[in-house]
């Protein structure tokens, strides 16, 4: 009998990699009243996107909000500051929000396809589901139920393949149709898709049709049991999909010194505002059929954080972190989206001092396995 070929199932992991929450909207990713030296205006946005490529961020992405709400009162739209943010890099990949309603396939296919000429690829789109029932109210779009919204979430994604790849598009959904469609020019290489979510639509979706999943922030239980859960279904459809989770970073030179900017931003959080947001999350939340939705679990410390980063606990002195990074990837996390209160000054600090003790723990583990 002969032995099996020794490449099998020996290929190295890939290094986990790094994005940032691109802060396009004002008043940070906090919903807290602590100073922040963080802008959402274009410049710093500019600088902060020159500061993570050369600090060891693989991706940035850009959030999408039509009205403001929670804190955050002032939003840039989301592809145009994309664009502005791959016109001032080389390497960084730049991932834009993406909300189906306000958004037609038709017109993100070629907004990318162009964007993607001028810049050489590096754009990628988030396609977010909605949650803020107002939000849709207030521009006049029609508010779908929870799993309505995934199912036309699907087809646009299902679209946007298409057209980007194909000669002559055809498709006859339930939410979009195309008959014969011919997209000139094509991007210039395949734009990776991500969703965002956590309910069982969500998922499901990811196990469908996403290359990538991001989610909300949690305890390394909590994520391992969604990455399971994920990977089990996406097997069963003979996809392969990667998963990015959200953690709000406190790194600092001692625990003592993060767990009290912790405190700080704990104690100057804005009650109203918190108290608004989890009302509607909790909403979005439970408009799920079986309520496992993002926010369903979240408390109010939790929403301190709009996308729960700080249960995800990188919060500490470099080594703690990067070594929590670590198990986050040994349960399957394939990428860890960042969020930081001083942005600019955070993530040169975080690529000064985390992400080479989490190449070096990952080293260690080849050559580990290796032996
Ligand atoms: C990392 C991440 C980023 C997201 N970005 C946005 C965004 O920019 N705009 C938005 O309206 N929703 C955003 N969402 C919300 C989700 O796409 C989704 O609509 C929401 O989480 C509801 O999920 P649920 O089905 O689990 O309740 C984001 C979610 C995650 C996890």
């Amino acid at each position: 009998m002969s032995a099996a070929p020794l490449s099998v199932g020996r290929r190295p992991p890939e290094p986990i990699k790094f994005a940032y929450w691109v802060p396009n909207v004002s008043g940070g990713l906090v919903i807290s009243k602590t100073p922040q030296r963080t802008s959402w205006d274009i410049d710093y946005n500019r600088k902060l996107a020159q500061i993570a490529e050369t600090s060891g961020f693989e991706y940035a992405l850009t959030q999408i909000r039509f009205t403001a709400g929670y804190g955050a009162e002032f939003q840039h739209e989301s592809v145009s500051f994309s664009h502005a943010l791959l016109a001032a890099t080389k390497e960084l990949n730049v991932i834009a929000a993406i909300l189906p309603g306000p958004w037609t396939p038709a017109l993100v296919a070629k907004q990318v396809a162009s964007i993607s000429h001028f810049v050489g690829g590096r754009l990628a789109v988030n396609i977010v589901s909605g949650w803020f029932r107002g939000e849709f109210h207030a521009i006049g779009e029609p508010w779908l139920d929870h799993d309505e919204r995934y199912r036309r979430s699907e087809e646009f994604i299902r679209v946007l393949r298409g057209v980007w790849s194909e000669e002559k598009f055809n498709f006859a959904g339930d939410f979009y149709r195309f008959h014969d469609y011919s997209l000139k020019p094509k991007p210039v290489s395949a734009p990776e898709i991500f969703q965002g979510g956590s309910s069982r639509a969500a998922r499901d979706m990811a196990a469908r049709v996403s290359d990538w999943y991001f989610t909300n922030g949690n305890t390394l239980e909590g994520v391992k049991a969604q990455v399971d859960d994920i990977r089990h279904k996406a097997a069963q459809n003979n996809h392969h999909v990667k998963i990015g989770v959200n953690a709000f970073a406190i790194v600092r030179e001692t625990e003592t010194e993060a767990r009290k900017v912790l405190d700080e931003i704990l104690t100057h959080a804005d009650p109203d505002a918190v108290r608004a947001f989890h009302h509607e999350v909790q909403n979005a939340g439970n408009a799920s059929p079986e309520r496992e939705g993002n926010w369903a679990k979240s408390s109010f410390e939790d929403l301190v954080q709009y996308n729960d980063g700080f249960k995800t606990n990188l919060i500490g002195e470099p080594e703690q972190v990067a070594r929590r990074i670590i198990e986050l990837k040994r349960v399957g996390v394939d990428l860890v989206l960042l969020g930081f209160l001083h942005f600019q000054e955070e993530v040169e600090f975080f690529g000064r001092h985390v992400i080479p003790l989490v190449r070096a723990l990952e080293a260690e583990a080849i050559a580990d396995a290796a032996a």
